[in-house]
């Protein structure tokens, strides 16, 4: 059975990046960034109302098609929820003609009997689903809305129809704790690979709620310490351990513009999901150039291919060919500077952002992305309390 998993975040190994633009293995197509649930980590553009004007159908088969070109293997559907398209399967069964191994990562919001019958005729490859937490009412409140029974009723379907299964779950501080549990409720679904990604704060609502989210090193180590005993069978376990904790930045995106090409719901072009809070880039579009255009040839791609443009301490380390820097939306977004060496990084002459932030006592404050349907589930919540 083949298995295969979506990350954009890779462990510290070394990575052959390049100066010149080679060759992406990865197509990620984000189809909407409508979505029914809201949650408070959600890498997604925080002014996301400026970007609902979605390319049609067509369209994305011209960039499914340019993506092959040019070398991409590999196509996840993604979003917000990829399902709220209702052009899904038909896009499937291209992507199928063309020959790419195609992932599905949803919420599991939408994906019907039907649904998933046709993605299955059409040729879909295997399906990563999301849970936010291992039990119903911190499920609901992350996610903004009362999903968590729709989603156990998708994994299911999603093994009654033998597709490979990846489960996601984003780590944080409220819900770290109880990884022993979440890894049980995993793999009761029986999951072909087990995602457990401590939240990023490159950008998106993350970023807004930082704060709430952020664990202690104690509580991530301790987590680690579970997850490497816990029995793990067939399954695969990939356990992101939060660069905050680090003292070394994450190759993000296995290096820019390496592996990756991005497109979002209104048709731009990007080699990271947060590159378009970087200022001062143009911001190439499908609906102007091909993906091989902007692949090769344009500023957004190319300005941190290579090692020309990195500043000291990074420019004569010998770890920049391990991390590249680091996460460029992350360091400028901490430090106003898209060049800088990123402050995770302990050598950074400002690592003093990340530290005092870490060391500070944290916030209960949650920045709701719909307030008014968490105070629907906060109503519903009974019995013991889970968010304090
Ligand atoms: Fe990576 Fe730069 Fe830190 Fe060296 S100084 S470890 S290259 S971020
Ligand atoms: Fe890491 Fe943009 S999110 S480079």
């Amino acid at each position: 059975m083949k298995t295969i998993y979506f990350k954009t975040i890779l462990p510290r190994t070394r990575v052959k990046t390049r100066a010149a633009a080679g060759q992406p293995n990865w197509l990620l197509a984000e189809l909407s960034y409508r979505c029914p649930l809201q949650c408070g980590y959600c890498s997604n553009p925080v002014e996301i109302a400026q970007y609902q004007d979605e390319i049609g159908t067509d369209q994305w088969k011209k960039v499914l098609k340019e993506g092959r070109e040019l070398g991409c293997v590999q196509l996840g559907f993604s979003g917000g929820e990829p399902l709220v398209r209702q052009d899904l399967e038909e896009l499937v069964l291209t992507a199928n003609g063309l020959g790419y191994y195609t992932n599905l990562i949803t919420s599991g919001i939408g994906l019907t009997e039907q649904r998933i019958k046709r993605l299955k005729e059409n040729g879909l490859d295997s399906i990563q689903i999301s849970f936010q937490s291992h039990e119903s009412d911190l499920n609901d409140y992350i996610a903004g809305n009362d999903v968590y029974l729709k989603k156990i009723e998708t994994a299911k379907l999603i093994k009654q129809y033998e597709f490979p299964l990846t489960f996601n779950i984003v780590l944080h501080r409220k819900n770290i704790d109880c990884i022993k549990d979440i890894l049980d409720f995993a793999f009761s679904f029986e999951p072909d690979f087990i995602e457990l990604a401590n939240t990023q704060y490159s950008g998106g609502f993350a970023l807004e709620n930082r704060d709430y989210l952020l664990p202690s090193l104690e509580q991530v180590k301790q987590a680690k310490r579970i997850v490497d005993a816990y029995p793990k069978g067939e399954s695969g376990i990939i356990y992101v351990f939060p660069d905050y904790h680090q003292g070394r930045p994450k190759a993000c995106m296995g290096g820019w513009a390496n592996n990756f090409i991005i497109v979002t719901p209104d048709g731009a072009v990007l080699p990271c999901l947060s590159a378009r809070t970087l200022p001062g880039l143009n911001v190439p579009s499908v609906k102007d150039s091909t993906l091989g255009e902007v692949w090769n040839n344009s500023e957004m791609f190319n300005i941190f291919r290579g090692e020309d443009w990195m500043q000291e301490p990074c420019r004569t380390c010998p770890d920049k060919i391990i991390d590249f820097g680091g996460c460029r939306c992350q360091a400028y977004l901490l430090t106003g500077d898209k060049f800088a060496t990123d402050p995770v990084c302990s050598l950074s002459p400002q690592h003093n952002l990340v530290t005092e932030f870490v060391e500070k006592e944290r916030s209960d404050e949650f920045v709701f992305r719909n307030f008014e349907n968490s105070k629907k589930i906060m109503a519903n919540i009974k019995g013991k309390p889970v968010i304090q």
